[in-house]
């Protein structure tokens, strides 16, 4: 299992963002967690592609950029030329997934489906094939630090369980109040993507908090691998 450390720059200093990005690539992040919400389908405003656009200047880094925004199809295009690598987008958030999902692919990028905590597993079933990347939402997703949604832990094994019988080789990413006593558990469950805000950027070094998470997500994992035996 390949574990991928994303931080959240939704709890980066914004007025530092390059300089804030730098040091958790220095620490060995994965992936640049990129969260867009557009006041609608959560209730807070963050940022969009110009911003995308910014951090490409600065970085090879893989973003991965999460849309918590109504009518997701209209940012696709945005997006891609902006240089996102990965384009999340919630089942909530559209009627029609599926055409969607082909068209981030066929814009050059992988394709993410997230669900909100109360959203059935049922809902990514049929796109479960399709797709590059699986985000189960461990919290109420409009604000970075609130508190972990525990059921998230069975569900993530369920998304696991889901994933596997489609054939599926999707990350399964995991957002929300993931830190150093959620990670571990997460990952014996089968999540192998983790987002983290909070935890990293409001560590005394967040370079290092991303090893320290890394190395309790491999610990998880190892876990669910003995038990897999
Ligand atoms: C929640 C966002 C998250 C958030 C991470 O709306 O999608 O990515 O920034 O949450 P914390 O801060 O709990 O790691
Ligand atoms: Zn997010």
């Amino acid at each position: 299992m390949t574990i991928r450390i994303c931080p959240s720059i939704l709890s980066a200093d914004l007025a530092h963002l390059a300089a804030d990005v730098a040091r958790v690539l220095a620490g060995g992040a994965d992936q640049i967690h990129v969260d867009v919400m557009d006041g609608r389908f959560v209730p807070n405003l963050t940022f969009g592609a110009p911003v995308v656009a910014s951090l490409r200047r600065h970085t090879q880094a893989l973003l991965d950029c999460h849309l918590m925004c109504e009518d997701p199809d209209r940012l696709i295009e945005p997006f891609a030329a902006a240089g996102a690598n990965i384009l999340t987008i919630h089942a909530e958030a559209t009627r029609h997934l599926e055409r969607h999902v082909a068209a981030i692919k066929a814009a050059g990028m992988q394709a993410g489906v997230a669900i909100n905590p109360a959203t059935s597993l049922a809902a990514v079933e049929e796109i479960a094939p399709q797709l590059d990347l699986l985000l189960v939402m461990t919290v109420n997703p409009g604000f970075g630090g609130q508190r972990f949604w525990a059921p998230g832990v069975d569900k993530v094994r369920r998304a696991r369980d889901l994933l596997a019988r489609a054939g599926s080789r999707a990350m399964l990413q995991v957002d929300g109040g993931v830190a150093r006593d959620t990670i571990g558990e997460l990952a014996e469950a089968g999540a192998d993507t983790f987002v983290a805000g909070h935890a990293i950027f409001t560590a005394a070094d967040p370079a290092a908090e991303v090893g320290a998470l890394r190395r309790l997500a491999e610990g998880g994992g190892a876990q669910r691998g003995l038990r897999a035996v």
